[in-house]
């Protein structure tokens, strides 16, 4: 299965499915890491992984719809079936979505339906609860709604900064986010409306 990794940053996530591809214990190809940010340390990771790279910011074109049509563009030639979000920092149109129906999906460091949004860490550690932690799930046309796929549990410390958090979220993230793209390329991963179930 050929697949594609959106990172707009540190690429952290990127790292860790590339090394369990390289592992072979994702029998699948990163054909290629989309960047919107030319400064991304993602680029410099994808270098090092010998892993192609598509760089275009929105700022390189008209409009969204040009930026978006550039990447389906890069996509379709590379007959890309999974596009994975990792730390991609612009949210996909509903035509974008509805091309790759099922076959996007997210990281967000909280347990959604909570702490949606830019900030999940952050958010949760203001709001005071107790646990926090990481989902997987596909993307649909609003922001971090789709389908949930997996989630893991992380315990807030009353002694936690945003930093000493999202530390130890980004330690669940990196076992959670290749898990489920194994589980993806296996074909394991089944949606009942809005339910996902593991096979
Ligand atoms: C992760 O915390 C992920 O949950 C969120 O963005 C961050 C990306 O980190 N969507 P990285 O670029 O993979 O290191």
């Amino acid at each position: 299965m050929k697949i594609a990794v959106f990172c707009s940053g540190n690429g952290s996530n990127f790292q860790a499915i590339a090394d369990s591809v390289k592992a072979g214990d994702i029998k699948a190809d990163i054909s290629v890491m989309v960047c919107d940010n030319p400064k991304a340390f993602a680029i410099e990771r994808a270098k090092k992984l010998g892993i192609e790279t598509f760089v275009t910011s929105l700022k390189d074109h008209k409009s969204r719809q040009d930026f978006e049509k550039a990447i389906l563009a890069e996509l379709e030639v590379r007959k890309i079936e999974l596009v994975v979000l990792a730390g991609f920092m612009k949210v996909l149109s509903a035509d974008f979505i509805a091309k790759y129906k099922n076959r996007i999906i997210n990281i967000h460091p909280a347990l959604l339906p909570s702490f949606a949004g830019t900030d999940g860490i952050g958010d949760a550690i203001k709001y005071g609860v107790k646990a926090t932690g990481v989902t997987v799930h596909f993307v649909d046309a609003g922001v971090d709604t789709g389908p949930i796929i997996l989630q893991d549990a992380v315990e807030v410390r009353p002694d936690d900064t945003h930093d000493s958090l999202a530390e130890r979220i980004h330690k669940i993230e990196h076992q959670l986010y290749p898990r489920v793209v194994k589980l993806f390329v296996e074909g394991r991963i089944k949606i009942e409306g809005r339910v996902v179930k593991i096979t």
